[in-house]
């Protein structure tokens, strides 16, 4: 049998590369599970997700394999599988789904009802998320592969824009998402919080879907500094100018038409000091306020049930001080959750491949090998504005 390595997270602060078991088409049960497919990793990419469970903010046990943002190459195909053949080029979304419940059979994947015991929805490689193991890895197994995958339609057309194709795990439906439940269309005005790789996939996504102007928030100059570089007007929350003034300066009112939160519970506050410090309903709350009346806000910015490393007792559980009265007072609707990757995903491939989104561009990829994992993890720790992409066999240098 083929061995197998993959990125291991060990403790707070540390993942290590190890020699990992070849993925077998069982369950996390162990179940056999003749609906999955076996993949080659050609790409796998270090996400915001990842480094709340490595900086130590979840409740993720030591060992655990990482990595939810998965393309691949099918090299073992189980009995019930029918659509899917060795040799595929495949996008997995994060989201582990069996196609048969009622919240897939309603587009729902990010809550499949049984792929996970613990809570409704699963995902590779992720603490409280159905134990199935990550693919940071040179190999993965896919279940449910005939509902799960997408194939790219022609494989050299899909290598030569992998670079691209591999944001379609995640961050570009997850930005994609943020900003259709958010609202944007045509001629709107959009500000999105962060200006991580999902910020970015966000404000691309507003542009893609026609907004008028994007702006984008951080406390990170460097990524604000590279957002304005791909286009988007920026504002910095580490000046002291509140989000409201510095909105105005650009738009000539403190308001916007749709809001997306990019960040999640690790923000930190607003201005000079408040910017050193975590804050975590920053964000909720500053999009309340500048956010118009019967606005929509989109929330892929991720918010957790339990947090060792919470600000105070009650964050510690995921309770913040988010002032919901503003937002009840002026209507606004707010949408939550992980976000459902195949909802969007098949579109999304067609903008890449025809050009309508220079994704690869916006988030900045960054290809690393498989033994460079760690430092990729340390870089993108650190505030870099790069999207780190995993090479684990060496297949995306070799179509450059
Ligand atoms: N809903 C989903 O399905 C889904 C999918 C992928 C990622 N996520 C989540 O999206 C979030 C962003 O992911 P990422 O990979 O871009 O992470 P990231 O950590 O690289 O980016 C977050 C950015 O937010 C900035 N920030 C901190 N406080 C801020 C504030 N008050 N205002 C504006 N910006 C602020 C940080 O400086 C950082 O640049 C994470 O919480 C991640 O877990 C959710
Ligand atoms: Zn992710
Ligand atoms: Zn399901």
């Amino acid at each position: 049998m083929a061995g197998n390595r993959g990125v291991v997270y060990v403790e707070p602060g540390k993942v290590e590369v190890r020699h990992i078991d070849f993925p077998e088409l069982k369950d996390p049960s162990g179940r056999k599970a003749n609906h999955g497919v076996i993949l080659r990793v050609v790409s796998t990419n270090i996400c915001g997700s990842d480094q709340h469970m490595v900086r130590g903010r979840t409740t993720a046990p030591a060992g655990l394999v990482l990595g939810h943002e998965i393309t691949g190459e099918v090299v073992e195909v189980g009995a019930d599988v029918t659509t899917l053949q060795k040799g595929d080029l495949v996008s997995v979304p994060f989201n582990v789904a069996c196609g048969r419940c009622p919240m897939c059979k309603a587009q729902n994947t990010g809550v499949c009802l049984t792929v996970n015991t613990a809570r409704p929805g699963g995902a590779y490689g992720y603490v409280d998320m159905g134990g199935w193991i990550g693919g940071q890895a040179e190999y993965v197994m896919v279940p449910y592969a005939d509902f799960n995958l997408l194939k790219f339609p022609d494989r050299d057309q899909a290598m030569a824009k992998i670079r691209d194709l591999t944001c379609l795990s995640d961050i570009l439906p997850t930005g994609y998402h943020g900003a259709v439940t958010a609202g944007v269309g045509p001629g709107t005005v959009v500000y999105v919080a962060g200006a991580g790789p999902v910020g970015m996939a966000a404000a691309a996504s507003a542009r893609l879907l026609g907004a008028a102007v994007t702006i984008v928030g951080d406390v990170n100059k460097a990524r604000l500094a590279h957002a304005r570089a791909v286009g988007f007007e920026t504002v910095d929350l580490s000046e002291d100018a509140s989000l409201g003034e510095q909105i105005a300066a650009i738009v000539a009112v403190p308001e916007v038409d749709c809001s997306i939160d990019c960040v999640g519970f690790e923000a930190r506050g607003h201005g000079h000091s408040g910017s050193q410090l975590e804050a975590p309903a920053t964000v909720l709350n500053s999009l309340m306020e500048i956010t118009k009346v019967a606005g929509r806000v989109g929330i892929p910015g991720l918010y957790v049930t339990d947090d060792p490393g919470g600000v105070d007792a009650a964050a510690k559980q995921g309770s913040l001080s988010v002032r919901l009265g503003l937002g009840w007072a002026k209507s606004h609707s707010f949408f939550t959750g992980q976000t459902p990757v195949m909802k969007y995903n098949q579109q999304l491939m067609q903008a890449i491949l025809w050009d309508r989104i220079n994704i690869a561009e916006v988030v900045n990829v960054n290809v690393i090998s498989l033994d460079d994992a760690p430092q990729g993890y340390a870089a993108f720790d650190s505030g870099v504005s790069k999207k780190f992409v995993i090479d684990p066999h060496g297949l995306i240098q070799r179509a450059a």
